[in-house]
């Protein structure tokens, strides 16, 4: 984990072009998963309630963070968007992530499609201009995901959706405890 952290901070303090960070950051977070490594247990931790957000990382300018995010079996987001890049690589279980455009205007959202992520998969979730989706814990054990974004995504303010009109509500989604 310490050579993913270094080098997502190498990475970042490189480029500012998303495009290039998000590349990059998916084939180090690849490696990572494709290794022997292993989470503390306490940060595996589901939550009966909610899917929680652990954070492994904080850059100390709040630059870009990695965050533990774990779902119960089931368990979904709402339509949510991340007002900056992001990766997600999933480290157990399964998730089912639904997309959408990311809006231009009022209306309903468009459906871009679903796709089922598996452990061992990295897939770039978000660049500014297309990080509209919601996601759903599909396997019969918890679903753990390690997300690199480019923000302290526990402390932004970001958009929920509802997709059936288009109509936005802020919000800031936290760091819970491990
Ligand atoms: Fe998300």
């Amino acid at each position: 984990m310490q050579a993913l952290l270094d080098d997502v901070a190498s990475i970042v303090d490189t480029t500012d072009d998303q495009y290039e960070i998000t590349k990059l950051v998916a084939e180090r977070l690849s490696a990572l998963l494709d290794s022997d490594y292993r989470l503390l247990p306490e940060l595996t931790r589901p939550s009966a309630d909610h899917h929680v957000n652990y954070p492994l990382h904080i850059a100390p300018d709040g630059s870009w963070s990695v965050a533990v995010v774990v779902w119960a079996p089931g368990q979904r987001t709402p339509v949510h968007g991340h007002e900056t890049w992001g990766v997600v690589g999933i480290y157990s279980g399964s998730e089912r992530e639904i997309r959408y455009a990311k809006p231009t205007g009022p209306g309903p959202l468009t459906p871009m499609g679903e796709q089922v992520w598996e452990r061992g998969q990295v897939t770039v979730c978000c660049t500014t201009d297309d990080d509209v989706h919601a996601v759903v814990a599909a396997a019969d054990e918890p679903t753990i995901g390690i997300h690199v974004y480019g923000a302290d995504i526990g402390t932004i303010e970001r958009r929920l959706y509802d997709p059936a009109t288009g109509e936005v509500r802020w919000f800031v989604g936290g760091w819970n405890t491990p």
